[in-house]
């Protein structure tokens, strides 16, 4: 008993999904490509019965009678190809080729086996992405760049701070008028605009820290410069000292302790003239050399 009502509605729905063609797939292809369209459910061709592939409900590019004939719209003459398994080859779609195309079996009932909706796009064109303006008066840099394609733009803001970017304020993608859409994205301080629809996509890359390029390179340098500087004038400050004051012979432990701050411990170990000596410098204890005053 289930399974009979199960039959029923079964076939209750296939009929009425045949019928309203409920399914229709979307199909995008790039202008002057081919596209194949296929036919899932088996024809069987009997008696006074027709296949069709149909343009917008009214024009018939192919029919196939029961007699295994066959006829294709003159229109479609050099450019429509049905096959043996009733698909259809369609080449070098332009825009007028725009719209539906429907596959019918016609017989005492109608039935409608496979719907395609098909919209034909051209390759996007290359967006341009500008770099409009750079703030750096403060630790972090903060850019507005245009990301264009077309007849549109849109303009986002960015801040580059230590190797970290994101995306402050602005529009981040846009609908153009041909239905393409066009997007800023930031992605490892590499922001990109995306110009693409269904069948195409280019995009423009810059990287961020190429605006920004004197500050980190200067914050480099510090790092390195200021170290080593401080090292040197405390060795020659301590060489200095040794010359001046000869050890007095006691053996002392050797720590040689140069703290951030740059605070001297009395106990200075060195290398002087290729010899380990160890000297007690004639420094006042917490004696500090602050950076400032290098
Ligand atoms: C359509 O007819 C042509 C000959 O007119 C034949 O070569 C071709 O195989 C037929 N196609 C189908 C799907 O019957
Ligand atoms: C076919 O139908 C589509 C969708 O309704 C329409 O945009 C297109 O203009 C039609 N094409 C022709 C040639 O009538
Ligand atoms: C962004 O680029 C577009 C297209 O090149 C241009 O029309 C627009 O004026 C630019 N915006 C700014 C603020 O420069
Ligand atoms: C980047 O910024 C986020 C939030 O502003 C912060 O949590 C993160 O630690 C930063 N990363 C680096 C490498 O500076
Ligand atoms: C981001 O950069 C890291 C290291 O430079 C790399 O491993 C990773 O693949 C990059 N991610 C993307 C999405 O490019
Ligand atoms: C940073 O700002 C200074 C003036 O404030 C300017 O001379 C310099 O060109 C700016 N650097 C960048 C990368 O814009």
């Amino acid at each position: 008993m289930f399974s009979i009502m199960l039959l029923f509605c079964t076939s209750l729905l296939s009929s009425y999904k045949a019928k309203e063609c409920s399914t229709t797939t979307p199909l995008f292809v790039m202008l002057g490509t081919d596209a194949h369209l296929e036919v899932t459910e088996p024809v069987h061709l009997v008696q006074h019965s027709q296949f069709r592939w149909t343009f917008n409900n009214s024009v018939n590019i192919v029919r196939v009678f029961s007699d295994n004939t066959n006829r294709t719209h003159d229109n479609y003459k050099n450019r429509a190809t049905i096959s043996g398994d009733y698909s259809l080859l369609l080449k070098n779609l332009q825009q007028v080729d725009k719209g539906y195309y429907t596959a019918v079996f016609l017989s005492d009932v109608d039935k409608c086996l496979a719907e395609y909706s098909i919209t034909v796009e051209d390759l996007v064109s290359a967006p341009e992405l500008t770099v409009e303006s750079v703030s750096n008066n403060s630790d972090l840099c903060v850019l507005t760049v245009n990301c264009s394609a077309q007849d549109s733009h849109i303009q986002s803001t960015l801040r580059y701070d230590a190797n970290n970017c994101s995306l402050l304020e602005g529009e981040t993608s846009k609908v153009t008028a041909d239905g393409a859409s066009l997007q800023i994205k930031l992605v490892n301080c590499s922001v990109s605009c995306n110009h693409r629809n269904h069948v195409s996509e280019l995009k423009a890359v810059k990287k961020i820290q190429h605006f920004c390029p004197t500050k980190s390179a200067s914050n480099k340098t510090t790092q390195v410069v200021i170290p080593v500087t401080v090292i040197g004038i405390c060795l020659v400050l301590s060489i200095g000292l040794f010359l001046k004051r000869r050890p007095t012979g006691r053996t002392q432990t050797c720590e040689n302790t140069i703290y951030d701050t740059l605070q001297v411990s009395d106990n200075l170990c060195l290398k002087f003239q290729g010899e380990e000596v160890k000297v007690k410098a004639s420094l006042q204890r917490q004696q500090k050399f602050i950076l400032s005053d290098l």
